[in-house]
Order: structure tokens, then sequence, then C-alpha cells
């Protein structure tokens, strides 16, 4: 049996020297498939406002509905860690704000760590997450909790002053006592400097092949989610043909009558494509 994944391993890979992945999930099935294939952290990102919910920005997620896609990816002991995403709101308003949403988090969600954005000016929150007992990952680069902030969903780090705030804003979480820090489309060469600078791991999503470890979405990986395409993200699979094309195959058959045939039914001995009779169609006892 594997060791569980810990805030401390994680750490330690980096000073081994070994790459970390990590996905997001949002629900039972698709963290428990995560897990078995042997990723080290899943996220229970607040991109479920988009993903699962359908908004047009993670802004309007809550932190209970936070704290049930974190119970529901926690439901069985998985390898793996798993890292809660403290919701727009739930954190900004002050420190003792952020402690307590921190802590509902973990208690009642069963995360093994929490993430929040925002990089100097958060770092006192990050502080006290810590001082808690909790393990904390930070963000910086893009937010999309400030997308109405910068006004869009753009490269972060084109500017020496940018690619400044960001190194800043990393080396400020890991003074905080942040485990990892996520670097979210950020300039290659600017993350490359933050992993270099940073004796804690970086996490990239958009920000090159330099960081320690690589996060993407699992829907857009998978080929779920279609809504829009973006360069950083690699389809490793085009599950949403796949299952348009089941979806499409059952219609047809139950509309036909080949669904259900005898291998699906109880007591049904032919292979009448329409069988209506009381005769053929009693159910097994
Ligand atoms: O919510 C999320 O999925 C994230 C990742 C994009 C890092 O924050």
């Amino acid at each position: 049996m594997m060791k569980p994944v810990t805030a401390t391993s994680i750490r330690r890979k980096k000073q081994k020297g070994h790459r970390i992945t990590m996905l997001t999930a949002y629900d039972h099935l698709f963290a428990g498939l995560v897990d078995q294939a042997g990723i080290d952290m899943i996220l229970v990102g607040d991109s479920v406002g988009m993903v699962v919910q359908g908004r047009s920005t993670t802004l309007g997620v809550t932190l209970d509905e936070m704290i049930y896609h974190t119970r529901c990816v926690t439901a069985q002991p998985r390898r793996c860690l798993v890292v809660g995403d403290l919701p727009f709101g739930s954190y900004q308003a002050s420190v003792e704000q952020a402690v307590d949403s921190a802590c509902q988090l973990m208690a009642q969600g069963g995360c093994g760590a929490v993430k929040l954005e925002g990089g100097e000016e958060f770092a006192d929150r990050v502080a006290a997450i810590v001082r808690a007992g909790i393990p904390v990952m930070g963000h910086v680069g893009l937010t999309p909790q400030s997308i109405h902030r910068f006004g869009g969903y753009r490269l972060q780090g084109r500017t020496a002053e940018s690619a400044d705030e960001i190194l800043r804003g990393a080396l400020a979480l890991e003074e905080a006592g942040a485990f990892a820090v996520v670097l979210e489309k950020v300039h290659s060469v600017v993350a490359a400097r933050v992993t270099e600078t940073l004796s804690i791991p970086t996490i990239g999503i958009g920000a090159g092949p330099q960081c320690d470890g690589q996060v993407l979405v699992l829907q857009d990986m998978l080929g779920i989610f279609e809504e829009f395409e973006l360069r950083f993200v690699k389809r490793y699979a085009s599950l949403a043909g796949v299952i348009r094309g089941a979806v499409g195959n059952y219609i047809e058959e139950v509309l036909d009558g080949r669904f259900p045939g005898p291998e699906h039914s109880y007591g049904v001995e032919t292979t009448d494509p329409a069988p209506r009779t009381s005769e053929k169609t009693t159910e097994a006892q």
C-alpha cells in the first residue's frame, strides 16, 4: 500500500527533485479515478463554479458549496492529498474570517490542506491559518477571484513590475508558511525564476515547463468541458464526443426497441426487439 501524500511530502518532493502532479475533482467518482491513477494532489477548486455550476466566473461559489464538494471528494479515504479551495468572500475580510473559513473547510470538508488566492496582501491570512494547524497552498499570477481587477484572463508577468509583484507575492507566501504555490498563467521565464528562488514547490497552470509541478482542470484535460479552449491545456482524451455518442446510441436503441434486450432483462428469453406480452417480460422473482 502506497503511503498517503501530505503537505510535508509534497515539500520534500522539491528537495528530492521529483515533479508533482495535481488535477481538480469535485465529486466522489472522478476523485476515485484520479486517485487510483496515482495523482499526488486533488484540488477541489472553485472552478467548480464554471465547470459544474455553469457560471461565467468563480465569484459566486460559496463556502458551503466548497465544503459540500470537498466532502464528496473525501467521502472515501484517498491516498492523494486533497486541497480545498477557499472561495471569494471567505477570507478577504479579515484574518479571523480566513481562519474560521479554513477551519470549516477542513473540519467539514475533510481536506488535508486549503488554497487561497493572492500574494503579499494575504500573507497574514496564510500565516494565521498555518498557525491554526492547517497546511496552505498559495496562488499567484492570474487569480480568477480578482478577474474584475485584472479586466480579463490575461497572461501575467509580461512587465518587470508584474514579474516583481509575482515573485514578491510568492516569497511572502513562502515566508508565511505556505507549503506550495500555484502559478497561474504566468510568463514561463518569470515562473522559472520564481521556481528557482523558492524553496517550496511551484505548481504551474499555464506557467511553462520549469515549475516543480503541474495542475489542470480535469474536465479540460479529459475534453469534457468544451466551452472554451485554452492554449495551456492539453486534451488527453475527447470524452465529450464519446459521451454524446453513447447517449445517442442509447436513445436510438430505446426508440427502436433494441434496449433492453434479453441480456439486460429478467425472464426474457427471446431476441424479439419489442417484447410486449406478459409471458415474455415477466419479472424474475
Ligand atoms: O479552482 C481551480 O481549479 C484552480 C486551478 C485552476 C489552479 O484554482
